[in-house]
């Protein structure tokens, strides 16, 4: 792993250079949707070289501390897990409508518990991020529904992150609707708690969902032309899951070294109806690469429950509750969630009126 050097990074690039124009010339005009965006070559190019550089930064630092690690828990802990951080990821093509909430979530707490970095739309026009938030704003391109561009900020979420913090330990990725339903001591002890590392070799786990039989998974396979996938992802291989997660690093390299999958699921879809890309990427990377290290539960509540236009339930002031909150921990896995989506902007006061005496109090 981690052979990347300059010249191995020729032919990808030759290749990209000489297949992106092929595969528009050919496919651009009939399929493209004028309203669906494409990535353009100087993004992916310059995509690619912040790759590079994390990939760069995270095996010169990381891969000694693996090959040289003793046996033992002790010896990987005090080496991979001195002052461990997360990295918070907010995704967002508007304003952070809960940071006084998050401001709560994230009082009291060390600077060296966590990082936040913000990957915003450029093209939509927003005050400029204050408070915690201030200068947390990484470079950012176009982001759009039904198109790869949100895979591609997530990823540039995880390699910037990677790239700035090598402490950063686990990357969890947050939207502007996301709220948090636990403190912020309560999510940090439940990640890295000692009893969670794997009993054979001393790892953590990431918390993403990971599902296998939904029945729009044929729908969504062949959303970019009937078998498109192949040979890269079998239909068996095909997963789909929710695309909020909390990786960690070791994880978030492998989903920024890749680029076999990546090749299929940046093209554009035939079907907007069944063209989710980044509720399937994620998923359908780790379980082919890393399944024993996927929790395959997301630690974000979400509510399908009459979901529109392939839009989740979103919640509004006169649906807030203390027992709301207690209902949106509940999961189907051992342990509670984290965060929970989607709320409307005008939840915030009802929701801030509720912080400390339910929400943070756990
Ligand atoms: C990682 O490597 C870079 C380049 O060698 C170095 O500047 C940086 O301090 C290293 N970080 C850690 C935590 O070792
Ligand atoms: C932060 O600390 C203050 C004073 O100890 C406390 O009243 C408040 O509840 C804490 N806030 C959170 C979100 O933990
Ligand atoms: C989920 O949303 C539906 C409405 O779409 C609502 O009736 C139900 O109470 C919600 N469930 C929870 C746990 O909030
Ligand atoms: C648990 O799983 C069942 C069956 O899939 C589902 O109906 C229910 O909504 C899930 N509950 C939660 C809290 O996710």
């Amino acid at each position: 792993m981690a052979s990347w050097t300059p010249s191995s990074a020729v032919i990808p690039t030759l290749i990209l250079l000489l297949s992106l124009p092929l595969l528009f010339f050919f496919l651009g005009p009939k399929i493209l949707s004028p309203r669906q965006i494409t990535i353009s070559l100087p993004e992916e190019l310059d995509d690619l070289s912040l790759f590079h550089k994390a990939i760069a930064m995270d095996t010169s630092n990381f891969s000694t501390h693996r090959r040289h690690r003793l046996p033992s828990a002790k010896s990987h802990l005090t080496t991979t897990l001195r002052r461990p951080k997360i990295a918070f990821l907010f995704l967002t093509n508007s304003q952070l409508h809960f940071s006084p909430l998050w401001e709560l979530f994230f009082s009291n707490v060390s600077l060296k518990q966590y990082n936040i970095y913000i990957h915003a739309d450029p093209l939509v026009k927003i005050p400029p991020f204050q408070g915690i938030f201030k200068n947390k704003l990484i470079p950012s391109k176009r982001t759009q529904r039904s198109s790869p561009t949100l895979i591609s900020a997530a990823r540039r979420l995880l390699a910037t992150a990677m790239l700035d913090d090598p402490s950063n330990a686990y990357f969890a990725l947050i939207s502007q609707h996301c709220i948090p339903i636990h403190s912020f001591n309560y999510f940090y002890n439940f990640l890295f708690d000692l009893g969670r590392l794997s009993a054979t070799d001393f790892e953590f786990s990431s918390y993403i969902e990971i599902l296998d039989s939904e029945p729009t998974l044929p729908d969504r396979y062949n959303a970019r032309g009937k078998n498109v996938m192949l040979p890269e992802v079998s239909f068996d291989e095909f997963r789909v899951g929710s695309q909020f997660f909390v990786l960690t690093r070791k994880h978030a390299l492998m989903v920024i070294k890749d680029r076999k999958l990546w090749r299929k699921f940046k093209l554009p879809c035939l079907n907007l109806d069944s063209c989710y890309p980044e509720e399937h990427y994620f998923p359908t990377l780790l379980s082919m690469q890393d399944p024993s290290k996927c929790s395959h539960y997301t630690l974000t509540s979400v509510n399908w429950t009459d979901s529109v236009n392939g839009h989740p339930h979103t919640y509004h002031p006169a649906e807030l509750s203390p027992q709301l909150i207690h209902r949106l921990r509940e999961s189907n896995s051992s342990y509670s969630h984290m965060f929970a989506r989607k709320f409307s902007p005008d939840c915030l006061n009802p929701l801030m009126d509720m912080a400390d005496s339910v929400i943070f109090k756990d």
